[in-house]
């Protein structure tokens, strides 16, 4: 199996779509719990790559098996912050795949110029959390019921990961 990581481009759109509505269908990790229809992903990820924004695929034998965006936050005072998110079908978890994604995900973040990443990860998420502490994410705080599944609250950790540049 060769993994490649790679910028998205149009030819990933669909395999990134099903990847994320996989993963959102397990109702376990995400604020989606399934994918939004393929031609809002589209155009969504369309706007990703005109803007510049950063998303990474990683690819199992050139299928789209996960993916890293860091996408920008709203307001001129808050230019300098992303928000992460990650996810990889289940069949290739547990492989090593998750770090260098993220890791080729934060280089593409901080080259763009963002100097702080932002992430929520679910409290029972734990393979999440500890991936988020190895590359050097802090806990900031708890936010209580922030996800609601199937009328089943869930609280989730505030991360976040501060650029070495100034
Ligand atoms: C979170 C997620 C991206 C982590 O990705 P990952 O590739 O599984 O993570 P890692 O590379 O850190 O590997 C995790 C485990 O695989 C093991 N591993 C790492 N490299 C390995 C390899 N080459 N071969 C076998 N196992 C390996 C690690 O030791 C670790 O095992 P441990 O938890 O028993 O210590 C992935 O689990 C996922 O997509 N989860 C569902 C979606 C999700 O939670 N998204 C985040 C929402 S906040």
């Amino acid at each position: 199996m060769r993994l490649s990581v790679e910028a998205l481009a149009p030819r990933h759109f669909d395999g990134l779509r099903r990847a994320l509505d996989s993963v959102a269908r397990e109702k376990r990790y995400l604020a989606f719990t399934e994918a939004p229809s393929i031609e809002e992903c589209r155009a969504f990820y369309a706007s990703i790559i005109a803007n510049g924004w950063c998303q990474r695929i990683a690819l199992l034998d050139g299928e789209v098996v996960g993916w890293c965006d860091v996408l920008p936050t709203h307001g001129q005072a808050r230019s300098h912050v992303g928000t992460l998110g990650i996810g990889l079908v289940p069949s290739a978890r547990r492989r090593g795949i998750g770090e260098p994604l993220m890791r080729a995900a934060i280089e593409a973040a901080w080259a763009s110029g963002l100097r702080r990443i932002e992430l929520t990860v679910r409290t029972d998420n734990h393979n999440a959390k500890a991936l988020y502490e190895r590359l050097g994410f802090v806990v900031e705080g708890l936010q209580r019921r922030s996800f609601r599944v199937d009328g089943e609250y869930a609280d989730s950790y505030a991360m976040a990961l501060l650029s070495d540049e100034p």
